[in-house]
Formats: structure tokens, sequence, C-alpha cells
């Protein structure tokens, strides 16, 4: 498998990482992860254009958003893998460890390619979450490679024997570890507005946007945990999840714990838009 480092493609075993670079020692970046279908990259530009923007959002500045297409597009092409998602990062440079930023140090991008297959068990059959407390930042707009809290919270999820932690601030849902959480109730979609309290997926925006084409009524409203529960359908998004029906919340089943209707019809909407 052929990777990228600071400048480089290479034989992952020959990849060695700078051990001064700020993504270790404070988090300090930024990352993205996009599908690849069939040898195509989906939603690309969106990806880039909030890789851009969370880096900026955090004083990275200056990345090329061409130069980024152009590493993913030749790591693309170096690996021979059809169905995959690509991972890329972009830290705020090499320098030893001080908080400060340093002065004069170049952004490094670090990127890979896996292969990965989709979903499609759990978009037939759902998957158990369970909630706990947000206690995050309040910067949660930026896609930041500091994750611990997402990682705790995940393994909590994952110690109750669920697939997904939905994270809320005082009742109210903001989204999962990893993924941004939809319900339906009374046949309105709603989800969390994209603001600094939620990372606006790119998933996210391509549900809102099938449910605009399908005349599927939605609101970008905050929800609480007891409508989460109370809701007749509840799924999360991600561009490894896709749309994943949640067929119980804390044990709880939700309406009949089968894949909802509206679900349904997101998931052929989305499905369209792959191929
Ligand atoms: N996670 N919210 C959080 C906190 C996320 O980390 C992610 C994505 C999403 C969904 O965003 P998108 O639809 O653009 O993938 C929401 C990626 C996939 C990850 O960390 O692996």
């Amino acid at each position: 498998k052929i990777s990228y480092y600071n400048g480089e493609f290479k034989r992952d075993d020959e990849i060695s990482v700078d051990y001064n670079d700020r993504a270790f020692y404070f988090g300090d970046g930024v990352y993205e992860v996009v599908r690849v279908y069939d040898n195509e990259f989906f939603t690309l530009e969106e990806h880039m254009d909030r890789l851009v923007r969370s880096a900026s959002e955090i004083e990275i500045n200056g990345l090329e958003q061409e130069k980024l297409i152009e590493i993913i597009t030749q790591l693309k092409e170096r690996n021979s893998i059809e169905n995959g998602s690509i991972y890329i990062q972009v830290s705020r440079g090499i320098d030893p460890r001080n908080h400060a930023y340093p002065a004069g140090a170049e952004p490094v991008v670090l990127a890979y390619m896996n292969a990965l297959s989709r979903p499609s068990l759990q978009m037939e059959n759902g998957v158990g979450i369970i909630t706990a407390n947000d206690y995050r930042w309040l910067k949660c707009h930026v896609k930041s490679l500091n994750l611990l809290a997402n990682v705790m919270e995940k393994e909590r999820a994952v110690r109750a024997g669920a697939h997904e932690t939905v994270l809320h601030r005082d009742g109210v849902v903001t989204e999962g570890s990893s993924t941004n959480v939809f319900i339906v109730s009374e046949g309105v979609l709603r989800t969390h507005p994209a603001n600094h309290l939620i990372l606006n997926g790119i998933t996210r925006q391509e549900v809102l946007k099938i449910a605009q084409e399908r005349e599927i009524e939605y609101q970008e409203k905050p929800f609480t945990i007891d409508e989460l529960k109370a809701a007749d359908e509840v799924f999360i998004t991600s561009t490894t999840q896709e749309v994943t029906p949640v067929s119980n919340v804390d044990g709880e089943r939700i309406a009949d714990g089968s894949k909802g209707k509206i679900t349904q019809v997101i998931q052929e909407g989305f499905n369209q838009k792959i191929h």
C-alpha cells in the first residue's frame, strides 16, 4: 500500500513519521475522511472545502485546496482499491514541543487509503446507541484531530454492546461521537442546526438535500433525549456509516425497532447519489 507523509509517497512500511509533528503532542491539526465508491470520489469538493475551513478556524492558513486534491487523487491512483476510504490530516507543522505556534513551520499532510465496503447489514437491521453527556469543547464545527472525548464516549458504547454514543448538552441532543443524528416525528425529519456544537457532516448535508428533493418536511432544530426516545424513526449518518437506522436507544426500542419509512426513502436517495 502507498501512503503519503510530508511531501512524499512511499510504501507503508517505508514511511516514518517525525515525532516532532505537532499532531502527536497537541493534536494540533485537522482531518477529513473521504469515500471512494467504484473508483470515484464521493463529495470530494465538499470534504476539501471543509478541510481548508477547519484549518483556517485553527489558524492554519494558506492551504491550497488544489494541492490537497492532487495528493488524494494520486493516492487513489497509486492504490488499486475500488471501494475504500481516504484519511487525510493536516498538522500545524514539525517543531520541538512548545505550546505556542512555531515560527515558520510548514503544515504537514498525512494521507492514506483503506479498502472499505458499504455497511449493508447495519443499514438494514439498524444499531443500538447509548446516550452520554457532551463535555467537548465549544468548537465542534472544526474537524479537529483532538478526539479524546469522542474516543472515550465511543468506547463506552462498545462496552455497553452498542454501536454509537449520542451526546447531549443539558438533555439536548447534539451529535454522535462520530456521526450526526436525525429523528422523524409526526412525519417531520429533524436534526441539530449546523452551529459550533456539531460537525456539519457532509452526509448530513446530503440527507437534507435528499429530503428537499423528495419533499420530506425537515427542520434544523434541536431535540431532546426524551424526543429522541419517543421518535418514530431515528438514524445516524457519516461518511463511513452512511445512513444507519437506530433500533434502540439506551436499551429502549424505537417504534417497533425496524427501519422506518422515511429512513428507507433517504437511503434510496443516498444510493442514487452514489451511483
Ligand atoms: N467522522 N460528527 C462527528 C463528530 C464526526 O466525527 C463525523 C465524521 C460526523 C459526520 O460527518 P461526515 O458525514 O462528513 O462524515 C459528525 C469521521 C467519518 C471519522 O472521524 O471517521
